[in-house]
């Protein structure tokens, strides 16, 4: 997955059809196109802006959805992990669980690394963990203008979890909590006399998660520089990817990629067989390898 010849391979193996009665994306066109490149099923939640409850899904492994948010739509994207829901999408979750619905009722409870963006003209974006890590994610800017960066976490801190946070499963570490989260102290947390960006370092835990996730936020108050905006930008959520990764999106009726270290190229649509499916829980589209 490192070798972007081999990322890209992977990418175009991805197999979509296109219907021309796709519905229209209407009002906002900001569309997020969420990637499963992780072993396992995963349960994306996304909150709404209105409240804290938002909506889920399954993604499977190679799979790939499209999200259009809504005007102005602030909030964030993680992933549930290990969940088990009957027909009915009840059940509950491993790691990143909000409420016991496969629609979120409630925000994700820690540990759970989370996109976070903030619409507007420009947009923000970061990849924080803050709240831990279940999993990483990368999320990338297509075709916008501005800083545009890509960020996100292209190791895996289960496996460097010091154990004090780590969270486990049968002895599997699933998830590893921030210092704050665990420890509870003024100073892991940013409050009190640390809650300023001069009082409140890095600590030696906020190091390592800042060592396998450089371009992310390790603690309430890290170097903001983890905070990228762009503008007029579709986003790609990329779990368990590498920032090094094509991303594609879909944008007025094509499949646009952007290529490491090169433009941002549109392919043309006969390399691709689009399945655009309306999805009954508020999505407008899916595409499914
Ligand atoms: C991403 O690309 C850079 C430069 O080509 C390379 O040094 C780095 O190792 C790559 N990272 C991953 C995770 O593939
Ligand atoms: C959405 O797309 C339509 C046409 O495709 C365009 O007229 C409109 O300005 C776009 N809206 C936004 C918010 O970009
Ligand atoms: C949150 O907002 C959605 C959409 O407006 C609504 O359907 C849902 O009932 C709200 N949930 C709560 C807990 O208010
Ligand atoms: C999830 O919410 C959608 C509406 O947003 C609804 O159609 C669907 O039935 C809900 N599913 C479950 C399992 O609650
Ligand atoms: C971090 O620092 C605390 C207090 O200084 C110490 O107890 C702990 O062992 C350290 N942990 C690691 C992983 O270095
Ligand atoms: C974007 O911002 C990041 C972090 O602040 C910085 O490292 C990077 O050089 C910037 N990139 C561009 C193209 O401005
Ligand atoms: C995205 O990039 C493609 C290919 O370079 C270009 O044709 C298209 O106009 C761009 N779209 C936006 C919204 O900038």
């Amino acid at each position: 997955m490192a070798n972007p010849h081999i990322a890209l391979l992977k990418l175009t193996s991805i197999f979509i059809v296109i219907f021309a009665s796709a519905p229209e994306l209407c009002g906002s066109n900001k569309t997020f196109t969420l990637v499963n490149y992780c072993k396992e099923t995963i349960w994306p939640g996304i909150t709404r802006s209105d409240n804290h409850s938002g909506d889920g899904f399954a993604l499977k492994s190679g799979q790939t959805t499209v999200y259009t948010a809504p005007d102005g739509w602030s909030g964030r994207i993680w992933a549930r992990t290990g969940c088990d829901f009957d027909n009915n999408g009840n059940g509950k979750c491993k790691t990143g669980g909000c409420g016991t619905s496969i629609n979120c009722t409630g925000p994700g409870s820690p540990p759970a690394t989370s996109a976070d963006f903030t619409l507007g003209e420009p947009d923000f974006y970061d990849v924080s963990l803050v709240d831990g890590f279940n999993l990483p994610i990368v999320v990338k800017a297509i075709n916008g203008t501005g800083n545009c960066s890509t960020v996100g976490c292209d190791g895996d801190l289960r496996q460097n979890c010091p154990s004090e946070l780590a969270s486990k499963d049968n002895d599997k570490v699933i998830a590893c909590r921030s210092a704050c989260d665990v420890f509870n102290t003024d100073d892991y947390c940013c409050r009190g006399t640390y809650g300023n960006p001069a009082t409140c370092l890095a600590s030696n835990y906020s190091k390592i998660f800042k060592q396998v996730c450089p371009a992310a936020y390790s603690f309430a108050l890290d170097d903001p520089t983890s905070l990228i905006t762009c503008s007029k930008a579709d986003f790609v959520v990329i779990f368990c990817g590498s920032r090094n990764q094509t991303a594609c999106s879909y944008q007025d009726k094509q499949v646009v990629c952007n290529r490491p270290n090169k433009a941002y190229k549109a392919i043309p649509q006969s390399w691709w067989v689009l399945m655009l499916l309306p999805l009954t829980y508020g999505f407008n589209l899916r595409i499914t390898p």
